[in-house]
């Protein structure tokens, strides 16, 4: 049987590099924070717990984590001592992890690509091999720089992690890295950082001496390889943008072999739970926020925006348009340029074709608003709702005043500021009477032209 799984993460880093006064994992890649993704990659291997390591004042990291796992505990390290000091406060915070019967994963909240299988991988290497203490994740990385340098025996096993300002020129050489995700045995892991000194360039209690540690106790330890794109971590805006742009062609990619028709995908963006049905087709420039879930054979038109919202089956979306959280369109409903909707169902074959603002809507089957209708529903105070029956028309340039109910069938005039209801098929309304005055017009021309000089 396996054994059950404990989770560290650790996110205590301010995250100087960002330049930014978020802590750095709130930072987002196609849509999606950085804590989000690395949380919901660890509750695949479903976790007996998980503790997150952070610093003061980080407590929107916490509940941003509780999204992918309720009941995770956050312990804050009080000094930022390294990371065997970082792993010692989760142990030292949550009593679960002390003597631990099970496997212990530690990995970073800043590395967003780590795919749940490679856990798997070395959770399983760990639990099978006589003696194993430590599994560590490694990868080639094109330029080795300042990760740490995994030292593998003549056995193929690993002896120690060498950080690079403490590695010698041979150890230098070494091209096989470092990626931080580890995997140890629960039962060993206090006793192993008891001996972790910080007697090294850095000052700092370094989680990577556990290895030699183990190995002085003859216990073994090995390695697992992941590529350098999965254990990527973000430490400035730079190494973010190069994170958005892989995974947005990933995105792109999953997009397309699920038979969404992206006309020109370098210049869609996605966000990492965009759904697209088979047989959509997403002309060029469309932005899709979080939560879009665009059905089959729908269009998106250049240039919209959709955030939120659900477009169902063969609807007609944009060019131009923007669709807030909460926007629901109907199969075959239309909504065309410059229009806005909020917090609105649609229902199927309506049309709102253009320069419209709809909020806190129902608008019914088969409903054509005009162009230029507003709903007005917000008093400055609280949002209303405003309802429109199947079949209404909707004259142009309309100010419909929530809360307020338009019957099936009927017809509001062109112009109407419409503040009470109007029942099933009534036709309402609201602009002045018009006053024809002939001849008026030419007599005036003629005097402004005699008047200027
Ligand atoms: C670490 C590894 C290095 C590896 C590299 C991979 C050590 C000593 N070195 O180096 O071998 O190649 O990652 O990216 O582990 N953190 C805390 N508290 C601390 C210190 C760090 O929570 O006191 C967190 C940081 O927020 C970060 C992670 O631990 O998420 C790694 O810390 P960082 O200082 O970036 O380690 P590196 O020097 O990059
Ligand atoms: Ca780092």
């Amino acid at each position: 049987m396996t054994k059950a799984i404990a989770i560290i993460v650790l996110a205590a880093g301010k995250g100087t590099r960002m330049k930014s006064s978020m802590p750095k994992v709130m930072h987002k890649v196609a849509g999606k924070t950085l804590i989000s993704y690395a949380m919901q990659s660890v509750c695949a291997i479903l976790p007996k717990s998980v503790t997150l390591v952070i610093g003061e004042g980080m407590d929107e990291v916490v509940k941003e984590a509780s999204h992918a796992f309720p009941s995770v505990s956050a312990v804050v390290q009080k000094n930022r001592l390294g990371t065997a000091d970082a792993v010692k406060s989760a142990i030292n915070g949550n009593s679960e992890l002390n003597n631990f019967n099970g496997t212990i994963i530690v990995i970073y909240g800043d590395h967003p690509f780590i795919k749940p299988q490679t856990l798997s991988i070395m959770i399983e290497k760990l639990q099978k091999r006589n003696n194993a203490s430590v599994v560590v994740l490694g990868f080639n990385p094109e330029n080795p720089g300042e990760y740490g340098r995994l030292v593998i025996n003549k056995d193929g096993e690993l002896d120690k992690i060498v950080e690079s300002r403490d590695a010698n020129e041979e150890q230098k050489k070494i091209n096989f890295c470092n990626s931080g995700v580890m995997a140890i045995r629960g039962r060993i892991l206090p006793d192993l950082l008891k001996e972790v000194k910080n007697n090294n360039a850095k000052k700092e209690y370094y989680l990577t001496d556990i290895v030699a540690i183990a190995r002085d106790r003859n216990l073994r330890c090995f390695v697992a390889e992941a590529s350098e794109r999965e254990v990527m971590g973000i430490n400035s805006q730079k190494e973010r943008t190069l994170a958005e742009k892989t995974a947005q062609e990933e995105l792109r990619d999953r997009a397309l072999e699920n038979g969404a028709v992206l006309i020109a995908p370098e210049t869609v963006f996605l966000s990492d739970d965009t759904e697209i049905g088979e047989g959509a087709i997403i002309h060029p420039y469309v932005v899709f926020g979080p939560g879009a879930k665009i059905e089959a054979e729908a269009v998106i038109k250049s240039f919209s925006h959709i955030e939120g919202a659900l477009i169902k089956k063969s609807a007609t979306v944009g060019p131009f348009a923007r669709l807030r959280p909460g926007a629901e369109v109907g199969s075959k409903a239309k909504i065309g340029n410059f229009v806005e909707i909020k917090e609105s169902v649609i229902g199927d074959g309506a049309k709102i074709s253009h320069l419209t603002y709809i909020g806190n809507a129902e608008i019914g089957d088969e409903a054509n608003i005009g162009a230029g209708t507003v709903t007005c529903n917000y008093d400055g105070y609280h949002k209303y709702k405003t309802e429109i029956g199947e079949n209404a028309f909707i004259g142009s340039n309309s100010s419909l005043v929530a809360p307020v109910k338009i019957g099936k069938g009927a017809i509001i005039g062109a112009g109407s500021t419409i503040t009470k209801d109007v029942e099933d098929d009534a036709m309402a309304f609201s602009n002045a009477k018009q006053k024809n005055m002939p001849d008026r017009a030419a007599i005036y021309k003629k005097e402004k032209k005699s008047n200027k000089k």
